[in-house]
């Protein structure tokens, strides 16, 4: 692989052990990959950030970097930790895990990393620019990168991110490079996709059938930046989707010939059902309802107040809401926020019902309108989950 003579210097160890270390992990993955050299990223978005899923090993990677004081090159935030900072005892966070989860993110603020805790950067601020190349980790934060914005990026993992933000470099392989980003399959969308929820279960469907593809979505209406998050979020996680068009709404779709796809595919109503069904119990109370996967925006807020409507949560209904510090504190929820709240509605930041141990230890039936989150919590055997659009879900819990 090429590198420049400043990169040489870097992987010899001229600039601390630190950066050596780092450089050869992005030089490994870049020969693995056919890399012909590293390119420089604009942003990088860094996952393993919850204690419940990273444990104590990342401890001594802290060691290895803090040693040598290395800062962040590029703009770089974080993935959602384990908790809520402030209201991390109203989840049922222990002491010792949150003593854990402090010190965790205080490492990486040391290293420059915006404590944004959140995976959905593109709607605090963060939002990438066509063609600009990152390094970004979580699922589904990269394909809205990819997909919805035109920018460029693999799926890295927790320690390539991080070594991508340290030295500002990465390898230039895989969805950096033109030729791999075109679609694989089109899919033909012919059942009704307006709620969110469906969104979630298209991408579900897409990535169970499709493992590691790029769609080409057509046909597909009233399309949002929020939808297409729910979209990409299921896609991620269920096929390692990190890469989408949608028809006349994605940049990349214009310059796409369809009838160059091979493939060709119909997404009928039964498919839709079908995946809703995967997620459904009949026995049993539902012990919490949770929304806010991917971390919510303001317009999902707004929503979940229009459907409250004039009525009330029912007494026993625990209803948790995931979103970002920004979403959560900006000027124009505080009305929205106060309303959920005084309907005993919990709102938390920093943190989702997937890496935080406050969901997985506490409640055995679950409702939820994000199929990324139904598949990861019910791959727990204690935990039931129950997939509905969110209308339904407010039908249900109001009164
Ligand atoms: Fe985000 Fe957690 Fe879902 S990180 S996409 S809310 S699993």
């Amino acid at each position: 692989m090429y590198l420049t003579k400043l990169q040489e210097k870097m992987l010899v160890g001229e600039k601390g052990d630190a950066i050596a270390k780092l450089m050869k992990l992005i030089v490994k993955i870049g020969e693995v990959n056919n890399a012909e050299k590293l390119i420089p990223i604009k942003s990088a978005q860094i996952a393993g950030v919850s204690y419940f899923t990273v444990g104590d090993s990342i401890f001594s990677f802290f060691d290895l970097l803090l040693k040598d004081k290395v800062k962040v090159s590029v703009p770089s935030w974080l993935n959602p930790a384990g908790m809520d900072r402030k209201k991390w005892k109203t989840m049922m966070i222990s002491e010792k895990f949150a003593k854990k989860q402090f010190e965790i993110i205080q490492n990486y603020e040391k290293m420059g990393i915006k404590t944004t805790l959140s995976c959905t950067p593109y709607l605090i601020g963060h939002q990438p620019s066509y063609g600009e190349h990152l390094a970004w980790s979580e699922s589904s934060a990269v394909a809205m990168a990819n997909g919805f914005f035109g920018a460029r990026t693999n799926r890295e993992g927790a320690p390539s991110s991080l070594a991508a933000a340290i030295t500002g470099l990465t390898a230039y392989y895989g969805l950096h490079k033109e030729e791999n980003r075109k679609p694989d399959v089109l899919i033909d969308v012919e059942a009704q996709i307006n709620h969110p929820a469906d969104f979630s279960v298209l991408g579900y469907w897409f990535g169970e059938k499709f493992h590691g593809l790029i769609p080409f979505f057509s046909n597909i209406k009233h399309v949002t930046i929020d939808k297409t998050k729910m979209l990409a979020s299921a896609m991620a996680s269920v096929g390692s989707v990190a890469h989408f068009h949608i028809q006349n709404i994605t940049p990349e779709a214009k310059t796409i010939n369809q009838k160059a796809i091979e493939e060709h595919i119909v997404f009928t109503e039964n498919e839709k059902r079908k995946i809703y069904e995967l997620y459904d119990f009949a026995e049993g109370k539902i012990d919490l309802v949770t929304i806010g996967c991917p971390h919510t925006s303001l317009g999902d807020l707004k929503l979940i107040v229009s459907y409250l409507k004039n009525q009330t949560l029912k007494e026993d209904v625990e209803f948790w809401i995931f979103s970002s510090n920004k979403v959560i504190q900006s000027k124009a929820a505080s009305s929205i926020i106060e309303n959920l709240e005084n309907q005993g509605i919990k709102i938390f930041a920093d943190t989702c019902m997937v890496v935080s141990p406050g969901v997985r230890n506490n409640f055995g039936n679950i409702m939820t309108n994000s199929a990324k989150a139904a598949f990861y919590l019910s791959r727990d055997e204690k935990i039931n989950v129950k997939l509905l659009q969110l209308e339904k879900i407010m039908e249900r819990v109001t009164e």
